[in-house]
């Protein structure tokens, strides 16, 4: 059975180019699990872009002396090609600020407003004595009124993690400049939270089977809910869509509530891209959909609590009813997928401290699959996990290139230099129907891991596999069997049978190396398809120019099963799949990241 599979993944902002503690959060574990999901015959919807609103980006763009739509455009193709380049197969990435989004965030934003989720009110926010501007909350310091904890910020107390209120720090200072701020009355809009209360407790306490970090989050969540703005005083952002509010300048919605409205967005634009503007509907109106959503842990709130309490505020099914928005009754997230950080040296990776691998120099010297690899096996799937290069190099030189690598180069080696094409096999062995069976076997095992994005577990059975490939070989030392062609042909044609399986379980991790083994192996065509960067127009805005990632994935090959080999497909002599490193690497790091003792 085919099922609609949205595959959501946070959007990076678009501010910097991304590093590998990036990636391993929301885009390698997304792209495994889409991956999987279309080998399997589902029908995937993979979206994201870049998150383009808000101080993240204008903040940047101040220290670069250029525009917040400048910064966005330069960035938005940087991660575009760092994504692009770890083969990530977005069925579309695009950006907060295209028309479509602001059309779609505006839309349910109306929707929520007609339902009576969303109210206005008078609060007071902070603006510098200095300059009159407004001073965002992330931008103010002070003493968490909660746990007294001095480096909480105006929006949130990273020490408690309690959402705050820059009025509320005691000892309020600019983070900018250091001055005390000046608080000025102002009107913003906020979504009314504790009228989801009834609504989002009952929905989360049906989410049993939810990753222990993101359950142990959302257990508390309701305890404390209050009214949060969904506005700001900025000149960055989608206009609020009202009379009085529309024209004003200084009034644009928060940063996150229109980035986990891009999840639908991008679904919109990518129906009305694929010339049925309608076939979001598929994923978007249909209860028997599923949709999982990717990320860092730092984001549950907004995917557990915030986002869910949109949709149904605009599908008009919190606790004070409606109707819903013009889309229709939109579908609640199935699963919330987030992973834990990936430190450096115990601490979390840090442009400002130098302390950063950036993705653009990692794939320049070891390709994306290594990475990819690393960061399935050995990266936060389930706790905050250190990058070493000492691991990188033994997990690349130990498990890559000593036991996938070499299994492929030698039994398709011995292949072609004794028969030039897929032996055929005759009157096989325990042995051999033993081992044939275990690969076999592997497509329930490390499926049903996949499916539950259980990351490391599968690719432990896929790499289990490989382990028995090369014990066979071993032992049945095909190289002594010059005087038997037709055992030695019977071994080489299954363990080459066993090459393929391993190669089609290890595809959803090792995409671009798939490729490879599978045109090793005599085979034609795309097996493992690739996100392509394109530059295209904006559907609603005159002259503007977006770039996106897409991919035309049906037409790959890629299944989840054991496909038979072709008896007679002709051979030729392989190259090796993974460069082993040199193990100094691991000692000094490479020189665009050296290791430092600190
Ligand atoms: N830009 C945010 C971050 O990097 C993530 C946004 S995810 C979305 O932390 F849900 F808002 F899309
Ligand atoms: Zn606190």
């Amino acid at each position: 059975m085919s099922t609609p599979v949205l595959t959501a993944v946070a959007w990076p902002y678009a501010n910097g180019p991304r590093h590998i503690g990036h990636v391993s959060g929301f885009g390698v574990p997304s792209d495994v699990f889409s991956r999987y999901q279309r080998m399997a015959g589902n029908r995937v919807l993979m979206v994201s872009g870049t998150d383009e609103h808000g101080t993240p980006i204008t903040v940047q763009a101040d220290k670069e002396n250029a525009t917040p739509q400048e910064t966005a455009d330069k960035y938005t193709r940087q991660i575009g090609t760092d994504l692009q380049g770890l083969g990530l197969s977005y069925d579309l990435f695009t950006r907060t600020t295209t028309g479509n989004h602001a059309e779609v965030t505006q839309q349910i934003f109306l929707a929520l407003h007609r339902n009576g989720y969303v109210v206005p009110k008078t609060t007071r926010g902070a603006i510098s004595p200095s300059t009159g501007r407004t001073l965002p909350d992330r931008y103010v310091e002070g003493t968490c009124p909660i746990c007294g904890y001095d480096g909480a910020r105006g929006d949130q107390c990273d020490n408690c993690g309690n959402q705050l209120d820059a009025a509320e720090l005691i000892n309020p200072r600019s983070r900018i400049n250091g001055e005390t701020p000046k608080f000025v009355e102002t009107e913003h809009y906020f979504l009314d939270l504790p009228a989801f209360t009834k609504t989002l407790g009952d929905w989360l306490s049906t989410k049993t089977d939810w990753r222990p970090n993101v359950l142990n989050f959302t257990k508390n969540l309701i305890d404390d809910m209050r009214p949060r703005p969904i506005t700001r005083d900025l000149d960055w952002g989608v206009k609020i869509p009202l009379d009085g509010w529309r024209d004003q300048p200084l009034k644009r919605f928060y940063v996150w509530f229109d980035a986990v409205i891009g999840y639908f967005s991008a679904s919109v634009e990518w129906a009305r891209r694929s010339g049925n503007p309608d076939a979001w509907q598929e994923w978007w109106n249909n209860a028997d959909a599923r949709s999982y959503y990717f990320m860092g842990k730092d984001n549950i709130t907004f995917h557990a609590q915030i986002w869910p309490a949109l949709l149904f505020g605009h599908n008009g099914e919190g606790d004070k009813g409606g109707e819903p928005g013009k889309y229709g009754r939109l579908h609640l997230p199935d699963e919330i997928v987030s992973s834990e950080f990936l430190t450096m040296s115990g601490s979390k990776f840090s442009t400002s401290r130098g302390r950063v691998i950036y993705v653009e120099d990692f794939l320049r010297d070891f390709g994306p699959d290594t990475l990819r690899y690393f960061i399935t096996v050995a990266g936060p799937e389930t706790q905050d996990t250190d990058f070493t290069w000492d691991e990188f190099v033994r997990r690349t030189n130990f498990e890559l290139a000593n036991e996938w690598g070499n299994l492929v180069n030698r039994s398709i080696s011995m292949a072609h230099k004794n028969v030039g094409a897929i032996p055929r096999p005759e009157a096989p062995t325990a042995a051999d129907e033993e081992l044939k069976a275990l690969s076999r076997k592997a497509f329930d095992t490390a499926g049903a891991h996949l499916a539950r994005s259980r990351f490391k577990l599968a690719a432990s059975e896929a790499m289990k596999v490989v382990t028995a490939a090369n014990k066979y070989i071993s032992d049945q030392e095909p190289w002594k069997l010059k005087d038997d062609p037709t055992r030695r042909d019977t071994v080489l044609h299954t363990a080459l049978q066993v090459v393929s399986d391993a190669n089609t379980l290890l595809t959803p991790f090792l995409p671009h190396s798939a490729q490879k083994v599978h045109e090793a192996l005599g085979g034609t065509g795309v097996w493992a398809a690739q996100p392509e960067l394109r530059e295209v127009e904006d559907l609603d805005i005159a002259g503007r120019v977006n770039p996106i990632l897409t991919g035309d994935y049906a037409a790959e090959q890629a299944k989840w099963e054991s496909t038979p080999i072709e008896v007679g497909r002709p051979l030729a002599k392989p190259t090796p799949l993974f460069t082993k490193l040199d193990p100094a690497l691991g000692e000094t790091g490479p020189e665009w990241a050296p290791i430092t003792k600190d």
